[in-house]
């Protein structure tokens, strides 16, 4: 662990928040969650998970609620459920058909909606399909598709057939879907053609090929969506409009255990290795849906939700499949960026759809922010009731302006944490209940157990900080890391294993009232526009380029993005420093490798890197460099004021 964030004055500047802003009248009187819960779930955290158990369809009930063998949890044991039967099936039964469960958004304009019978057909066609390319249970599915219907119908086909899913998200490299293919040793790829980005065709079937070449892919289905002519490989792949398409919409579902595996989803931790973050079916769709229910606040009959994250990340596979769909919801889904054709396209979608829910990141509430209020007020933005937010800290400044502007100053905004580990949402206020505080995600929910620790793993006073942790296993937890339990147990486990807490791997500070204000990653993970990325990922992308010796990366504040990246590099011998076209081909070479996300803002040549006397580098100093100056794309540093600007910040820095 190298260190905490962030500096004092944050925390005081956050500290000094004092508005407050107890949920609307018409809100809590009528809302799905009320304080009761609290006390229900902390009587008794069990049988509480498993009323909230009880809002699925099961072919068979459990036969015990929870086996904790810790790190190793079994939820709902015993217990069969269909994943897909419950997200589609079961409202088509009961009457729903016709509701409309997707308004699908395309970016250049074009429509479609999907009600909860079509969205069976589809799901059902798909599994067919899956079937006859030859998914069986237990097969890992590679899903790499841009924000298109198709992607939820993969994922959902995937889930009936008990074949968990590996979705990559679309704006990562063909290099980034090779490792993660071949970590999850995957036989089927679902891709496209491409998507629509920022008015532009954007392909995805090169590099799904490029990705595909030599690891054990034997068939790749392929959606066309931008109708771009793309390679096509005889014999290994297939157009979904030619397998789907013709296959009969009734399938069958079988009924799997609770614990069976439903999807990997990699995200970076602190190694340059990906981790398959795996999860499982019943305790996962059961937090899903009952978080869903009451931050959210969903009425099915009437509610509009929209959830604008990507598929590729946890909260689209949470919040846009599984939970709403697996509570009846009526969604919007949007496949493009928020400034295409126009700076008022999200508000545009929300006049046009009447959406009352709103989930969306920090990092895109900021880009409003500076696009300025204008834009949002030349729409009729009444009808929504509620705002949430994910992904990373949100500043009090952000907070206000979202409710404010976007809310009207009637919504509540809920803060919500959670990762991609933890399946679902973890802290948050319950709209009906808490007087929400501008920045403070406040308390763990009901049947969630959450502490703020220091180093020795001693719950801090009110008023302290230190470590997060959960206290309690909870029901969608990470089953694992596939295919690594060692790395499961020691990344998550063995820093406080002595009170056998999960470790966040984040920061936190409760204050007077106990309310927990969420403070950034303490270990060398970055959050870029509420991505996580790992420093050490971007550095060994950037040292397997050829000019690359050595390279250290940090995480730097940004006022937009939260975090950007800052690469510090030493070029081999005999390399030119060619300036801005080195910077260039280096940013190039991370986008190749990771993917766009990954670029670095700045690259800094330096002569040598400050380290430890173990040869650790110290992250702190770069970070406070990058902090400190606004340097061009790039510096060489030899003998100049940056090493200069390290040197003389060495007496202060403690070694880490
Ligand atoms: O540092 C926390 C931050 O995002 C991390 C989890 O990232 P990921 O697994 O990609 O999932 C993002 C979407 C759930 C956390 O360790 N984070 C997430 N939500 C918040 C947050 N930080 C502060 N406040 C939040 N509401």
């Amino acid at each position: 662990m190298s260190d905490m964030p962030p500096s004092k004055d944050t925390l005081s500047n956050l500290l000094a928040e004092d508005r407050r802003f107890p949920p609307p009248s018409g809100l809590a009187a009528e809302a799905n969650v009320t304080a009761s819960a609290y006390a229900e779930a902390a009587s008794d955290r069990i049988a509480f998970w498993e009323e909230q158990a009880r809002r699925l369809d099961w072919g068979r009930p459990w036969t015990s609620a929870l086996e904790w063998d810790p790190p190793f949890a079994k939820w709902f044991n015993g217990g069969l459920l269909n994943v897909a039967v419950n997200a589609v099936d079961r409202h088509v039964d009961a009457g729903h058909g016709d509701q409309v469960a997707i308004h699908w958004e395309g970016e250049p304009g074009d429509t479609r909606t999907i009600t909860y019978a079509q969205l069976k057909d589809e799901v059902c066609k798909a599994a067919n399909a899956l079937v006859e390319l030859g998914v069986r249970a237990g097969d890992r599915v590679m899903i790499y598709l841009p924000m298109i219907p198709e992607a939820v119908f993969a994922m959902l086909a995937c889930a009936r057939l008990g074949a968990p899913h590996s979705v990559v998200f679309g704006g990562f490299s063909a290099e980034a879907l090779r490792n993660r293919i071949e970590d999850a040793r995957a036989r089927i790829l679902i891709t496209a053609d491409g998507g629509f980005r920022r008015g532009k065709p954007n392909a995805l079937k090169p590099a799904a090929d490029e990705a595909a070449e030599g690891t054990g892919i034997e068939r790749v289905l392929v959606v066309r969506r931008t109708g771009e002519a793309v390679p096509f490989t005889e014999g290994r792949d297939v157009w979904w409009h030619d397998v789907v398409d013709r296959q009969p919409s009734a399938h069958t579902p079988e009924y799997f255990d609770a614990e069976q595996p439903l999807f990997i989803l990699y995200t970076s931790g602190t190694t340059a290795k990906p981790k398959g973050i795996l999860h499982t079916s019943g305790g996962y769709l059961t937090q899903a849906a009952y978080t869903h229910h009451a931050v959210f606040d969903l009425k099915p009959d009437t509610d509009v939700y929209w959830c604008a994250a990507d598929i590729g990340w946890v909260t689209g596979h949470t919040y846009i499949v599984y939970g709403p769909l697996a509570n009846r919801a009526t969604q919007v889904m949007y496949e493009g960026t928020p400034d295409t054709p126009h700076r008022g396209r999200f508000w545009e979608i929300i006049q046009k759809y009447k959406v009352t829910l709103l989930y969306t990141a920090p990092t895109t509430i900021r880009t409003f922010m500076k696009w300025g209020d204008d834009i949002p007020a030349k729409f009729d933005l009444s009808s929504l009731r509620l705002l949430g937010s994910v992904g990373e800290p949100i500043n009090p400044e952000a907070w206000i302006w979202y409710r404010d502007t976007i809310g009207g100053g009637r919504t509540p905004v809920v803060d919500t944490w959670w990762q991609t580990e933890t399946g679902a949402i973890m802290i948050s206020p319950l709209p009906g209940v808490t007087a929400a505080k501008p920045g403070s995600a406040q308390v763990a929910l009901p049947g969630i157990a959450a502490d703020v620790v220091d180093g020795d793993g001693v719950p801090v006073p009110d008023g302290g900080g230190g470590y997060l942790v959960l206290t309690e296993p909870w029901p969608s937890m990470l089953r694992g890391i596939w295919g690594d339990p060692e790395r499961y147990a020691d990344t998550y486990w063995s820093r406080f294993a002595e009170q056998g807490f999960y470790f966040a791997g984040d920061g936190a500070k409760k204050d007077g009232d106990g309310d927990l204000w969420l403070l950034g990653r303490v270990d060398d993970v970055m959050n870029v526009s509420g991505h996580r990325i790992s420093t050490t990922e971007v550095e060994s992308a950037l040292v397997s380029n050829p000019q690359v010796a050595e390279a250290a990366v940090v995480g730097a504040t940004d006022p937009t993005t939260g975090q950007g990246i800052v690469a510090f590099v030493i070029l081999r011998g005999g390399t030119a420093d060619k300036g801005p076209e080195l910077a260039a081909e280096l940013r190039e070479h991370v986008a190749r490798e990771i993917g766009p996300i990954a670029k670095p803002r700045q690259i800094l040549v330096v002569p040598e890197l400050p380290k430890t006397r173990s040869g650790k580098i110290m992250r702190r100093l770069l970070r406070d460099v990058a902090e400190n100056r606004s340097l061009g794309d790039v510096t060489t540093l030899q003998d100049s004021s940056v090493m200069d600007l390290i040197a003389a910040k060495l007496p202060t820095s403690k070694e880490d």
